[in-house]
């Protein structure tokens, strides 16, 4: 049997760093009521069919069609997928490759990756690293998966009209099927018209859809996340099973039994009533930083909003940082402990890493190593892990745990899942809409209107 994740947010509350800085147990109870009062609301909503994120686990015939697709062009051999989309169009993919693919995995040889293919996400528009790409990915063995749930985000469409040159040009016209997969709104009237459909039609591209009710940043199990997970060998299916698992535990609407309502009280209470206005990421493995990297996009672009459901002026959210341990203990930490007491520090940890290494009995002639000698790398990481989090709590810094028993595709979905539905707990909270992004378009429009288009 699959272990679960635990969340542990003990160090967050008042018995331990305090009332100032905890949350105190009248506080949870209190907030209990306003948490029954958000679930029911969201259920309904849910059986409305508002939040599709929510049983994406259970399109069992999407994740069929994604298998085959996959299959298919897996069988072609290539050398390199290269995702272009940004934000919630490629962030997710970011953070699966890296807890779920070698570190070194684009480094391996072909036969040390069993044959897949090495991954590049394009997820920003600096045009050294694009020409570099398109050098080390040409069209001949690449595949290309174009992500763009609007399917008109001048940055993603950029990369695409540079790789259909591309391959126009290396391949001809008649490649680009075999080539580029898109991945975009569905054909439904009801659905805002995707550039992506013209291209796809225009080419007899393979295509994919993010269901209408999913958000960019909520899209990760739809096929903007399958997809290359299933090109990359990941077990798609356990990851089905890590969300099932979640959505199963998040059932009730008790703090004591549902890990994302409990964290989103937390993390809620812990910036309106304690002044933590920073949520801190803390990942103390490099395979999961970046979920780090991913829940600051969810928790940003959901929550930092200025208006309230009920268009009072709020200005909303906790600004969410992402921080690695051990490595930034020599960066973040000083500021951390002895800074504005104002985040809640929530870590990411492992319990068992997938390898062990241990320190060898050298340097003997060295007294002050011997701490070290014959000791192992996991044992110091967990070490410095409980050091910090000792030390955070010595100067009343609260802190709330999400423990993985071990990195695998079913705990790391747990994860994810977990934080998009506390992240939907924590926008009814706020009473804010955490599935719109009204802040993000302003600029858009104006960098089209630079570039000549519309404004
Ligand atoms: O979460 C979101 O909705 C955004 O971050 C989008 O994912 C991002 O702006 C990219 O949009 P699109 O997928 O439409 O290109």
């Amino acid at each position: 049997m699959n272990p679960d994740i635990r969340i542990d947010v003990f160090r967050a509350q008042a018995e331990v760093v305090g009332p100032e800085h905890g949350i105190t147990p009248g506080e949870l109870q209190e907030i209990q009521q306003e948490v029954s009062k958000a679930h029911s609301i969201l259920q309904h909503e849910r059986a409305e069919g508002k939040y599709g994120f929510w049983d994406l686990y259970k399109q069992t015939d999407v994740l069929a069609d994604v298998k085959d697709a996959a299959k298919r062009f897996t069988e072609k051999g290539f050398d390199n997928l290269v995702v272009l989309g940004i934000g919630g169009s490629s962030l997710g993919t970011i953070a699966l490759g890296s807890a779920l693919l070698s570190p070194y995995h684009n480094l391996l040889t072909k036969r040390a990756r069993k044959g897949l293919p090495r991954l590049f996400v394009m997820d920003n528009i600096d045009p050294v690293v694009f020409r570099e790409m398109m050098r080390i990915c040409p069209p001949k063995n690449s595949l290309y998966n174009v992500i763009s749930k609007s399917g008109g985000t001048a940055e993603t469409m950029s990369q695409l009209m540079i790789v259909t040159g591309e391959i126009e040009k290396k391949l001809g016209r008649d490649a680009m099927k075999d080539h580029v997969v898109v991945t975009t709104n569905p054909r439904m009237p009801q659905a805002p018209p995707s550039l992506l459909h013209p291209v796809a039609d225009a080419y007899g591209l393979t295509e994919f859809a993010v269901p209408l009710n999913v958000g960019g940043r909520f899209s990760v199990f739809s096929p903007v996340g399958m997809f290359p997970a299933a090109m990359l060998g990941m077990d798609i299916d356990a990851m089905m099973q890590g969300c099932a698992a979640m959505d199963r535990r998040c059932e009730a609407d008790d703090l004591q039994s549902n890990p994302a309502y409990l964290r989103a009280a937390v993390q809620y209470l812990s910036d309106v009533k304690k002044g933590k206005v920073m949520s801190v990421m803390f990942a103390y493995s490099n395979s999961l930083y970046s979920i780090a990297d991913w829940y600051r996009q969810l928790w940003a672009e959901s929550l930092g909003k200025r208006y309230s459901l009920d268009g009072t002026e709020v200005f909303a959210g906790q600004t969410p940082i992402k921080a690695l341990g051990a490595t930034d203990q020599h960066s973040q930490i000083q500021l951390y402990r002895e800074g504005p007491n104002n985040k809640l520090i929530n870590t990411l940890e492992v319990k068992k890493f997938a390898k062990a290494l241990k320190i060898p009995e050298t340097l003997s002639s060295i007294q002050q190593l011997s701490y070290l000698r014959g000791a192992s790398m996991n044992r110091l990481m967990a070490a410095e892990l409980q050091g910090t989090i000792d030390a955070l709590e010595i100067s009343q810094r609260p802190v709330s745990r999400i423990i993985l028993p071990c990195v695998t595709a079913y705990t790391v979905a747990q994860v994810l899942y977990m934080l998009e539905l506390e992240t939907a707990m924590a926008g009814r909270l706020y009473n804010v809409n955490a599935f719109d992004q009204p802040g993000v378009e302003y600029g858009k429009k104006i960098a089209r209107k630079l570039m000549g288009g519309e404004g």
